[in-house]
């Protein structure tokens, strides 16, 4: 069958799976949809809030920085304008501050599968049941000190005793838990550089590398002990370099060669990302490890940031900022990385039913088992979609976000700014449009 006419087939069998009283944009609180969908200035505040998120110690810190940043919005719609008139107040900006918590925290339920691993297991249990395995990742990132560098290894490193006991006690899925390559890890954690080092530096990638690496081994070598998962996950531009080569270095060590499985993380939004791929195969392809590195393909969570933080610089974005040559070159990397395999094992993570299904019928139509391809999606606006494709027998795995609210602000502005956008699939998918325009190829 031609990939087109396969992509149209599973591009409508999932959509009719679907509820269609679900929508999942209503996971993002309703009114700070609204509000930041029309108004780019509020979207350019919410920006701003989330860099300074990570330095924020307590909601209370959160709602005066929010405030201020809301100021600069010129056109301020009414509820803005109520909220402003409270923060001029000590009584109103306690409530404004317990306002924005409440929403804040409405929102946050819907991603945060728990606080803590342990308080996630639940969720972890019944997913599994359902078809569906995850990849935990503790909420915090862009650490600004050598001492929260060492707590956040500190609770990855539990992180992982923690999956492994929840993990043991689960009834056996053959599709999540072997692919025609061998067995997958039911214990899969996710990690974020930027958590691991203060000393991300883009002009001396060695230094962030270099710092990472000292709490990077000894969970890799936690990880391969306890046959868990280790996927790395990639952020901004300018922390590519050092993510790669933190990767490519230590997976390249002796004691490494044989395990654990480990992952890395493609971005298509990026111009370069073709020459991303080009480098990656060149060091799997050769290195033969065992099991072969998962490389996780998605469109890129850092769109606004790339293209504000190039336009202060006067440089031209590293982004593509044609949402349809982004989803084109989502497309080209998932046919490279399905050709690459058995050097990679492939995860596809993207809520777009289009790229999704196009993923499948490419792997159908070149003769791939539904086995070697994996699915991934965001707990809580994904969630929909993955019960979906585990009902059509594919293998789908859930990133779920654990740790507290505070530092979890930089990731819920980050699906607020990328969903609220008008090109996002799953806005558009929530305005109503025809499954047949959502499945056009872009
Ligand atoms: P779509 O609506 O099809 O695409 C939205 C995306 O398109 C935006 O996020 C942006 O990347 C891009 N885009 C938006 N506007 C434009 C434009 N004008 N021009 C060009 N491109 C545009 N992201 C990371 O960066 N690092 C990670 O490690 C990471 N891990 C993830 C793990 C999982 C399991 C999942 C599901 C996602 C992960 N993401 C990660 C987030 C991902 O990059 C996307 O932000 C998110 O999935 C939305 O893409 P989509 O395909 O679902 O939706
Ligand atoms: C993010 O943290 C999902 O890794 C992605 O936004």
């Amino acid at each position: 069958m031609e990939v087109e006419e396969g992509v149209q087939e599973v591009g409508r069998d999932l959509a009719a799976r679907l509820p269609r009283s679900r929508n999942p944009v209503r996971a993002l609180d309703d009114r700070a949809m609204e509000l930041s969908s029309q108004d780019a200035e509020l979207r350019a505040a919410l920006f701003r809030f989330v860099d300074v998120t990570p330095a924020c110690r307590s909601l209370d810190d959160l709602a005066r920085h929010l405030s201020s940043y809301l100021e600069g919005v010129e056109e301020k719609p009414p509820p803005l304008r109520a909220a402003m008139r409270m923060a001029e107040s000590r009584a109103g900006r306690t409530a404004l501050g317990a306002a924005a918590a409440a929403g804040v925290r409405h929102m946050a339920h819907r991603f945060i599968v728990g606080t803590t691993p342990e308080a996630a297991a639940g969720d972890l249990r019944s997913m599994w049941k359902d078809g569906i395995a995850a990849s935990l990742d503790l909420l915090g990132e862009a650490t600004v000190t050598q001492e929260e560098a060492d707590r956040y290894a500190e609770r990855c490193a539990h992180a992982l005793d923690a999956l492994a006991k929840t993990t043991a006690g689960l009834p056996e899925r053959e599709l999540l838990e072997n692919d025609s390559l061998g067995p997958l890890p039911r214990a899969n954690l996710s990690v974020k550089v930027s958590a691991l080092t203060p000393m991300m530096r883009s002009e001396a990638p060695e230094l962030g590398r270099d710092d990472a690496a000292r709490r990077l081994r000894p969970l890799l070598r936690q990880a391969r002990d306890l046959g868990a998962h280790l996927h790395v996950d990639m952020e901004s531009v300018d922390s590519l370099e050092t993510t790669f080569e933190l990767v490519f270095d230590l997976l390249s060590e002796e004691e490494f060669r044989d395990g654990p499985s480990a992952g890395v993380v493609l971005q298509a939004y990026l111009r370069d990302s073709p020459a991303h791929l080009d480098r990656l195969l060149e060091w799997a392809q050769p290195a033969e490890r065992r099991p072969p590195p998962v490389v996780r393909l998605v469109k890129g969570a850092y769109w606004d940031h790339e293209v504000v933080e190039a336009r202060q610089h006067g440089w031209s974005p590293p982004v593509y900022t044609d949402k349809h040559e982004c989803d084109r070159n989502f497309e080209a990397l998932t046919r490279r990385l399905l050709d690459a395999r058995p050097h990679v094992r492939v995860a596809i993570a993207s809520h777009n039913l289009r790229s999704v299904a196009h993923a499948i019928a490419y792997n159908r139509a070149t003769g791939g088992e539904d086995r070697d391809l994996e699915l991934q999606v965001l707990r809580g606006l994904g969630d929909d979609l993955a019960r979906a494709l585990a009902a059509t027998g594919m293998r789908v795995r859930a990133y779920c976000p654990v740790g507290e609210l505070v530092a979890g602000m930089a990731y819920l502005v980050r699906r607020l700014l990328e969903n609220t956008s008008n090109e996002s699939f799953l806005h558009e998918q929530s305005r109503g449009v025809p499954i047949d325009e959502l499945l056009v190829a872009p």
